[in-house]
């Protein structure tokens, strides 16, 4: 197993949107192996691949206080929405301790494939279902933060800005 790099804001890669993941093979058990390996390091409770700058429609989670309820989710598609919530988000690749209340659905139904490639249908609430809505996000090259008003988001880009031009100093 090995520790990933993430990306993190301004990197132009966390735009990219992720292409559907074809094969179901070693490959890819063992890029799985290493995000949960990365996410767990860095105390997520999800990472999608396109943060650790791979293109394809993968991520993991476990929102479990224990930290032992692995979800691994490919291709996946949300195909029920209900309801509304507004819990605060933070992200890896945003960093600066930039965190902020987001709109999301409050229950969804994901369906997806498991990493043999099997499909599987799985019903979510609270912190799992925002999870679910904040990853899916990255596939396509969204963060949180663009969900943010114009006013925020600018807030958030001076506070990542302005920890950054610290890091270079030292
Ligand atoms: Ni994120």
């Amino acid at each position: 197993m090995a520790l990933l790099p993430i990306l993190t804001l301004p990197d132009p890669r966390l735009r990219i949107k992720a292409k559907p993941v074809e094969q179901f093979d070693a490959d890819l058990r063992r890029l799985v192996d290493d995000m949960f390996e990365t996410m767990y390091k860095s105390n997520g409770v999800g990472l999608a691949a396109t943060q650790i700058n791979v293109q394809q429609r993968i991520f993991v989670m476990d929102v479990s206080d224990t930290r032992d309820q692995r979800i691994c989710v490919i291709n996946p598609e949300i195909i029920s929405r209900e309801g509304k919530q507004y819990e605060n988000e933070g992200c890896l690749s945003v960093g600066g301790g930039a965190y902020d209340r987001v709109e999301r659905a409050y229950k969804v139904r994901l369906r997806a494939q498991d990493i043999e490639g099997k499909p599987f249908e799985l019903d979510a609430t609270e912190l799992m279902a925002t999870c679910i809505q904040h990853e899916i996000d990255h596939l396509d090259g969204i963060l949180f933060i663009d969900r943010l008003s114009k006013l925020k988001q600018e807030r958030i880009r001076k506070k990542i800005e302005k920890s950054q031009k610290l890091e270079n100093r030292e």
